[in-house]
């Protein structure tokens, strides 16, 4: 069959020709599919989603039912995107059987096309277990969430020339036991250009230079949903959460004073006669200086009764 996906040969092919592959987190249809709409190469269900969707300190928390669900979400929205579901901490860590057995369940449950685990040459043998058995691997190196603990917080990885060692030594490893490509975090530069050029597949960063062959942002932070977390490896291309605030504070007003619904967002039993009411005032989105609010078409009074209550909404091709 043939497929305008993005496959793990499509990525390797860009890294071969030197093309930037872009990859962003994605939780819901919604989100996969503008995201999808503006060619972004890679999905990656994260388990970020403990952080910021369910609210947690850490990614720990994160179960694989919930990476699954969310992951079926994401593949609704998608048709171009690679989808990569995250292994999520204690899903693959207890054995080759049981990672496995998950990691097939994010792939024919959550309809995921490649999984993501944490870790180097120490998952060597599971990586060339799954990539025996179909399932691409993209692995993660360097700033490991799942190891906040043991490395004693969100710290800048590979400072000295032993972990440096380290890091390239993972990433070989992991390539040679068929990982299609490797997640670089939280580590500098010098080190993510040393690590890019030891091996053959894409390497994805965050936080780890310009060097790498790609570059993944939690969606919530390069929206800028969080005010108060902007670490420096972000770059906000959006402030939504000040956009949102004052659309809903625009909506508070309008509902307390009276201005919304207005007559073209309601509907009348006989429209010819409906009350005559005064015209709502001026919405308060335009107080705001927001967008105002979707222009309306003028409704076809005499036909209003057979007007679908929800339009059906645009799904793309
Ligand atoms: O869970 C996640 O979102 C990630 C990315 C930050 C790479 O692992």
């Amino acid at each position: 069959m043939k497929t305008n996906r993005v496959t793990i040969h499509t990525l390797r092919q860009m890294k071969e020709r030197g093309e930037k592959i872009t990859m962003l987190t994605a939780y819901d249809a919604t989100f996969a599919r503008l995201l999808d709409e503006s060619r972004v190469d890679i999905l990656l269900v994260g388990d970020s989603l403990g952080m910021v969707i369910q609210g947690q300190e850490t990614t720990l928390p994160v179960t694989l039912d919930e990476v699954i669900y969310h992951t079926r979400a994401v593949c609704r929205g998608t048709h171009r995107a690679q989808v990569v579901g995250d292994m999520p901490f204690m899903s693959y860590q207890t054995g080759v059987v049981q990672a496995m057995e998950n990691a097939g369940r994010l792939i024919k449950e959550g309809g995921a096309h490649a999984v993501k685990l944490e870790g180097g040459a120490q998952h060597a043998e599971l990586i060339a277990r799954l990539t025996a058995v179909g399932i691409p691997v993209m692995g993660h190196i360097g700033l490991t969430p799942q190891s906040f603990h043991q490395l004693g917080g969100f710290k800048l990885q590979g400072r000295d020339a032993a972990t440096r060692e380290r890091l390239v030594a993972d990433a070989r490893a992991l390539e040679q036991a068929g990982a299609y490509s490797i997640v670089l975090e939280g580590m500098p530069s010098e080190v993510a250009a040393e690590v890019t050029a030891a091996v053959g597949i894409p390497t994805i960063g965050i936080g780890a230079g310009a060097d790498c062959d790609g570059q993944v942002l939690v969606i919530y932070d390069m929206l800028g949903m969080n005010d108060s977390f902007k670490p420096r490896f972000v770059r906000r291309y959006e402030h939504l959460a000040t956009r949102i605030r004052t659309a809903v504070d625009a909506f508070v007003a309008d509902v307390q004073e009276g201005n919304f619904p207005g007559e073209d967002e309601s509907f009348f039993l006989e429209p010819e006669r409906r009350p005559v009411r005064p015209q709502a005032t001026v919405s308060a989105l335009a107080h705001v200086g927001a967008c105002g609010p979707e222009p309306t078409p003028s409704s076809d009074r005499s036909d209003e009764h057979s007007d679908p209550f929800y339009s059906t909404p645009h799904r793309p091709k």
